[in-house]
């Protein structure tokens, strides 16, 4: 049994993970690492506000560490939130304010194409590595469904007729962003000769 540090505190995340990457390696969050601090997101990408995350924690900790970053883009607004997903309506990150700003701001905007943009990086025996994993979809006009966390009652993705607030987890992780990148950490993990 192999532990990676998941630098997050979301445990949506962790158990949306801890779904699909098999017994071989346990992923323990920040707080079960005994860490307790607000990872800065300082950057103006996803790519390098994950790098920043990995690498605080691996100083803090030199084990084994992964970190991701997500966000929603969407094409009618330029590509916003964008990396800003998780602060759009303030500070508080909360996620009514920032799906109400949203849909304000589309209003009846009939382009209502959408994506969810993961970047993983890991950092491994040292060395760090990326991986992205995409989920096309579109923007409802109305919240559906109160599964899920932040902008899932108002993302319904490419084939499907319900928003991933509708839906289970096992259903979410057919489409999951997330899910395609950390499939691709998991290919790399099971690469390794230490697994
Ligand atoms: P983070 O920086 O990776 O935590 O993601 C930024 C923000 O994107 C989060 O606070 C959520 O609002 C949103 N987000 C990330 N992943 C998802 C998802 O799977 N569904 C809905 N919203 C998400």
């Amino acid at each position: 049994m192999h532990t990676l540090v998941f630098a997050t505190n979301n445990q949506h995340k962790v158990d949306e993970i801890n779904s699909i990457i098999g017994k071989n390696i346990r992923v323990i969050t920040l707080r079960e690492a005994g860490i307790d601090i607000d990872i800065p997101e300082p950057h103006d990408s996803l790519e390098a506000n994950a790098t920043e995350k990995s690498s605080v924690i691996y100083q803090l900790t030199h084990q084994n560490v992964f970190s991701e970053d997500t966000g929603l883009e969407v094409d009618a607004l330029q590509g916003e939130p964008g990396v800003k997903s998780a602060r759009y309506a303030g500070e508080e990150k909360n996620f009514q304010a920032n799906i109400d700003k949203l849909l304000s701001k589309l209003g009846d905007h009939p382009e209502r194409t959408a994506r969810f943009r993961t970047v993983v990086s890991l950092i491994w025996e040292g060395k760090e590595y990326q991986f992205e994993g995409i989920c096309e979809g579109y923007i409802t006009s109305i919240q559906k469904g109160t599964g899920g966390f932040g902008y899932d009652p108002i993302f319904i993705p490419k084939g499907s007729n319900n928003s991933f607030a509708e839906m289970s987890m096992a259903e979410k992780n057919q489409f999951s962003h997330r899910k395609k990148a950390i499939v691709q950490l998991i290919e790399f993990l099971q690469q390794q000769p230490v697994l």
